[in-house]
């Protein structure tokens, strides 16, 4: 359906207008769409295009397309989703995503070597459990453990195995995806059985007094705003507090944040809001803001390595796409590896 969009009605509205004018193309797709969200031709279908034409743009000028894209020349922390949980495994973890985050790496190719080690270390402590080293949707493993706590300290055991220290060279991330935990008003982050949101609060200022984790992603429901914003309060202003599902890539649910003081950053996925415009728009915005971007893949992603361009191209802090397992993953990392060759000595790495 999508293709079929994009040969017949999009195709036959752009057909004359330049790819060197991104804005006014992704202009034309979303009046032709007219709806809110894009709903009518499809955000997938009109993305498709709209980063289409920039490459194409890029290949005709014969310039890298993270050139075409901006002016950026800085490569990304890597979130690297380590173990899997959540929707995204069949196991019983709660917490969706445990990320591991190189924060001291002085380049891209020493951030992605480091996460390797832990990777490695991480199998060998799984399979000696006696536990499946078989990866979920992201390429991180999905060993059957009984909590969220458990799959933390191995991962600190991991990163302390690999040489690192937890915390200092190596923290570590979450990310809750509440949306898929709330019910009826109420979360079940722990146990099977719901608790309040005050309680999830208590919940993850214990976690980060215990663990060296430096960054929680969705930690509460969408609409629950007022959670959202309590947490920012108390939080140290330098822990990273993510909205994903918060923010859904949208300029009107970002300013409402911002106003609002409620989170520090925003996850970037170009196809949640459907054109490269309005990608960098948010992207701006956020920036102007002081909030970190995090350019993101989705759990299902296609090889195409877009975003390792945008998130150069943009000075985005990091970047978050998955294990180093799984080639739609590890496309991303390969196309990073040689943006940092091609600009050499010019090219810096971002500091979270
Ligand atoms: P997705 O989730 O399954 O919506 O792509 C990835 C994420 O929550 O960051
Ligand atoms: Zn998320």
């Amino acid at each position: 359906k999508a293709i079929e969009k994009v040969n017949t009605e999009i195709s036959k509205a752009l057909l004359g207008h330049s790819s060197e004018n991104q804005n006014k193309v992704d202009e034309i797709m979303i009046d032709l769409d007219g709806t809110d969200n894009k709903k009518r031709l499809g955000a997938n279908a009109i993305l498709s295009v709209s980063l289409g034409i920039n490459k194409a743009n890029a290949i005709s000028k014969n310039i890298s397309l993270y050139k075409n894209i901006g002016d950026g020349k800085t490569l990304p922390i890597p979130l690297m989703n380590i173990i899997n949980g959540g929707v995204h495994a069949n196991n019983t973890l709660r917490i969706q995503e445990f990320m591991i985050r190189p924060d001291k790496a002085k380049t891209f190719k020493e951030a992605v070597n480091i996460c390797f080690l832990v990777i490695q270390k991480l199998k060998d402590l799984i399979s000696n459990k006696n536990l499946s080293t078989t990866v979920g949707d992201e390429g991180g493993f999905a060993p059957t453990l009984s909590n969220n706590e458990d799959a933390i300290e191995l991962i600190i055991e991991s990163i302390n195995k690999a040489g690192f220290e937890p915390g200092k060279d190596v923290s570590i991330c979450l990310d809750v995806a509440a949306n898929e935990l709330y019910k009826d008003k109420k979360y079940a982050i722990n146990s099977a059985q719901y608790i309040s949101s005050n309680k999830t609060i208590e919940y993850y200022f214990n976690l980060i007094k215990k663990y060296p984790i430096k960054s929680i992603e969705d930690p509460f429901f969408e609409e629950d705003w007022e959670s959202w914003i309590d947490f920012t309060k108390s939080a140290n202003k330098d822990f990273q507090i993510v909205g994903d599902d918060l923010f859904v890539t949208n300029e009107k649910r970002l300013t409402h944040g911002i106003k609002k003081r409620a989170a520090n950053s925003i996850l970037i996925k170009p196809n949640q809001i459907g054109t490269l415009t309005e990608t960098i728009k948010v992207i701006n915005l956020a920036h102007k803001h002081n909030y970190k971007t995090i350019i993101s893949h989705r759990s299902g992603d296609t090889e195409d390595t877009f975003i390792a361009d945008l998130a150069v191209a943009t000075n985005s802090s990091q970047i978050k796409t998955g294990s180093l397992t799984r080639s739609e993953r590890v496309a991303k990392y390969n196309r990073l590896l040689r943006i940092e060759d091609e600009l050499g000595n010019s090219a810096k790495i971002a500091k979270v």
